[in-house]
């Protein structure tokens, strides 16, 4: 397995694929788990190459968010991904993949407006600059990222469509603890009393869904209940718990989230800080999904 840290570098490697292979991207920051896995496995299936980046983007950090101290477990990382197979890893010397006084930024104004994005500003802001920049770089057919990060794949995927971006994203299901808690790097940050509080988020999402299937229709209802379950644990403060369009994150204002929304399904997402550690999580509440949860 190739280990590239120079953009120039990266550049060569990439003239030298044949054009007629496909090449998957997975964009990561690191502290690899089995949802980094399960996007790794999806474009090994789909694509000739695979690229792994591993860059914890300071652009996509508020000042008074864990950038210092986000987990780089990189020696790790990279064994794992050698053990998957991968062809390539990218970790870009932050100095040499932001210039000094860099000046210029991707901005998406609508879907990167409501929810997390009005939690962090700017942190849409530095996802879609980042994943634009190494989109340029690596020059993917196909980009892989989880379903966890809803909005951040709703707003990667209004990129791609404004900018005529010629990447596909694809979204992967979010892999669970067997308890449902969503595996994400920052569980590493809840100690043994948080850890067990933490699959609350799921089962308020579970909870919603299940009286979605035993007939309530109305989304101001089935969003009182699910931010009823978290707020029962003084542990939790949430930031949101709301039903949305799956695509434009626009809020639902009729009584039948599936009836106004159609076969995209609805968007459950939740925010919540357990203690220190924020986590989100959400379920698309569709036919499909519906099916799966009796
Ligand atoms: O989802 C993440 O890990 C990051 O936001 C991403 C897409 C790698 C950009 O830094």
């Amino acid at each position: 397995m190739k280990i590239i840290r120079s953009l120039e570098e990266l550049r060569s490697w990439r003239k030298k694929l044949a054009p007629d292979k496909s090449l998957g991207f997975v964009p990561t920051m690191g502290a690899l788990h089995e949802g980094h896995l399960s996007l790794v496995h999806q474009s090994q299936k789909q694509c000739s190459s695979t690229v792994v980046s591993i860059f914890v983007n300071p652009l996509q950090f508020s000042p008074q968010e864990d950038f210092s101290h986000y987990p780089r477990p990189f020696e790790q990382d990279c064994a794992l991904l050698e053990h998957e197979g991968i062809d390539l890893v990218f970790a870009p010397d932050a100095a040499q993949f932001y210039a000094p006084d860099a000046s210029t930024y991707v901005l998406e104004e609508t879907v990167s407006q409501p929810l997390c994005g009005s939690f962090r500003p700017g942190h849409f802001r530095g996802v879609t600059t980042v994943v634009l920049k190494l989109f340029h770089l690596v020059q993917p057919d196909f980009s892989y990222f989880g379903q966890k990060d809803a909005q951040q794949c709703a707003v990667l995927e209004r990129m791609v469509r404004d900018l005529n971006v010629q990447v596909q994203i694809v979204k992967c299901p979010t892999v669970r603890e067997p308890d449902g808690l969503a595996l994400s790097s920052r569980n590493i940050y809840l100690n043994p009393l948080e850890r067990e509080k933490a699959p609350l988020i799921y089962q308020s999402l579970k909870a919603a869904v299940d009286a979605y299937t035993q007939g309530e229709r109305s989304v101001r209802l089935l969003e009182k209940l699910g931010r009823s379950i978290l707020e029962k644990e003084p542990l939790f403060k949430i930031q949101y718990w709301e039903i949305r369009h799956p695509i434009t994150l626009a809020p639902l204002d009729k009584t039948d989230p599936l009836a106004t929304v159609g076969p995209e399904g609805a968007l459950i997402a939740v925010a919540a800080y357990l203690r220190k550690t924020r986590l989100i999580d959400n379920w698309v509440l569709n036919e499909e999904s519906l099916r799966k949860s009796k």
